[in-house]
């Protein structure tokens, strides 16, 4: 749907340096130019924040965290803040990616508080959400997906609207195993239905899981899906810059 932005938000999980990030968001801030056709930004690591903004402002990349806190602030050790990261001049916050899901046990309910506390800083959750390769085996992709949106759902129409979601099958991240084209739009079809269900039908849905600049514009040409979560091939500028041009 042509009225929806596109979207390409590069993921960089736990990769970079000042050194790397330099190159990186140089080429970046150079490729993509001033006015671009789709919105681009990046996700870093919190200790680059400010690195990635003083190379970023007034570019056409905005950048984000890779996890935000459920609380707005206090003796939570470790953890960073909504308000912290508006503070740096984020635009997004990735919230409940499979790797928080599975190896810091977020719940389905503690990431759609996550997303509500990245909303109140006035930032822009990309709630993300998949099943497993054993949960798509046994067949209950469409019942993992309700799960993982109900809580976020419930947050109301008004915040639905606000936020955008990404669509990672497991199976698909970091392996070289894409979904294809018709197997990504058949789960972004089911969650646009119950955006349109919760009032917010215009809200953007990302693909992600080992997109690169060869498979992009196969996936992007799908009705339902907005645009990429973009992992390792985010951490190469002209492969990232591809999939934006897609
Ligand atoms: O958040 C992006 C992601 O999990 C996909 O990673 O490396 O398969 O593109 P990758």
């Amino acid at each position: 749907d042509s009225s929806r932005k596109r979207l390409v938000i590069g993921n960089w999980k736990m990769h970079g340096d000042t050194a790397f990030n330099t190159e990186l968001l140089t080429a970046l801030r150079t490729g993509i130019g001033s006015a671009p056709q789709c919105e681009v930004a990046v996700c870093v690591p919190f200790p680059y924040l400010y690195q990635t903004r003083s190379l970023l402002e007034g570019s056409g990349v905005t950048w984000g965290g890779q996890d935000v806190s459920q609380h707005e602030k206090g003796a939570y050790t470790g953890e960073v803040a909504a308000a912290m990261l508006a503070d740096f001049g984020c635009r997004w916050a990735l919230v409940g990616h499979s790797e928080r899901r599975s190896y810091h046990g977020e719940s389905d309910t503690v990431v759609a508080a996550k997303a509500a506390a990245a909303l109140a800083a006035g930032i822009t959750p990309v709630v993300c959400v998949g099943e497993t390769l054993q949960e798509q085996e046994a067949g209950h992709t469409h019942a993992v997906i309700d799960r993982q949106l109900a809580p976020v759902l419930a947050l109301g129409a008004d915040s639905v609207a606000k936020l955008v979601i990404a669509y990672e099958p497991v199976w698909a991240i970091g392996t070289g195993r894409t979904a294809t084209p018709e197997q990504a739009q058949e789960v972004h079809a089911l969650i646009r239905q119950r955006l349109r269900e919760a009032g917010a039908p215009q809200v953007r849905v990302l693909y992600g899981g080992s997109v690169k600049a060869a498979n992009a514009a196969s996936l992007f040409a799908m009705p339902d899906i907005d645009g990429a979560l973009v992992g390792g091939a985010a951490l190469m500028a002209s492969e990232f810059l591809s999939i934006a041009a897609a």
